[in-house]
């Protein structure tokens, strides 16, 4: 019955919670490898539980990726007296641009009735680059908002999947087998156990400054990215997991 499967999801939440020490976990129903419709209520969970955090004025980072895609999609306004600045959280890291940072953030500030910030970095960037690009003062206003934001909302996905969505050249591919990446988040690629095995030079957020954030937010769902997640939350911790039934389960089966 309807009232059966909601007990089913809240004791999933409460098993994810102490599996992966999170405060607070969101499983919606379904799965997001076979069926869209479930990214799409990870994303109005996700924009609910958004507009529950906030506080007047919050500047949001994101992330991009398919998922934060479907959570632009399922944007609504804030509040007139609210007005949100939408960031991306890392400048460009190989995605098309439906699934860029900046795309997205300017999607969700479009149907928020927001505010937005571009980073222009080009990608792949060469650390001269980079060290020039880091002292042009508009990107330094940029950074210095996406280091000090409220919120910072991000997709886990699984290594390898994101390293050919991303074109990654073959060394690279190479250096991920063999050093057993399973997740990747930020541009970061980790391993079973939560090791940093690569990661992508751009500028904005570090998984070092994540600590220093309010509130973080990841939403990672799908059967297919059960062991990613696990593996991120080995080096990493978030305010609140928004995942899918069927990755949720996988992920207890594993523990
Ligand atoms: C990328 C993010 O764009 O999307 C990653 O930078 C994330 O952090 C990935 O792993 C997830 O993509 P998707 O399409 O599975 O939501």
């Amino acid at each position: 019955t309807f009232m059966n499967e909601i007990m089913d999801l809240r004791a999933l939440e409460n098993k994810l919670k102490d599996a992966l020490s999170i405060t607070d976990v969101i499983v919606v129903p379904g799965n997001s490898d076979d069926h869209e419709w479930v990214k799409q209520e990870m994303g109005k969970a996700c924009v609910a539980s958004l507009k529950n955090m906030v506080g007047e004025h919050p500047t949001i980072a994101v992330t991009g990726g398919t998922t934060m895609a479907a959570i632009a999609a399922a944007m609504t306004p804030f509040e007139q007296s609210n007005e949100a600045l939408f960031l991306p959280a890392r400048g460009g890291i190989g995605e098309k641009v439906e699934n860029q940072a900046n795309t997205i953030a300017a999607e969700m500030a479009r149907k928020a009735h927001g505010d937005y910030r571009l980073l222009y970095v080009p990608d792949p960037l060469s650390e001269s680059a980079y060290q020039m690009i880091i002292q042009e003062p508009s990107v330094k206003e940029t950074l210095q908002q996406i280091k000090t934001a409220t919120v910072v909302m991000h997709g886990i996905g699984d290594a390898l999947t994101m390293a050919y969505r991303r074109k990654t050249t073959a060394d690279i591919v190479e250096k991920l087998r063999k050093h057993q990446a399973v997740s990747e988040a930020f541009g970061y690629y980790f391993d079973k156990k939560g090791n940093v095995v690569h990661k992508v030079r751009t500028v904005g957020i570090q998984l070092e400054d994540l600590g220093k954030v309010p509130f973080v937010v990841t939403v990672a769902g799908g059967r297919s990215k059960a062991q990613a997640i696990a593996s991120y939350f080995k080096r990493a911790t978030t305010n609140l997991l928004i995942t899918d039934e069927a990755a949720a389960e996988e992920i207890l089966k594993g523990i």
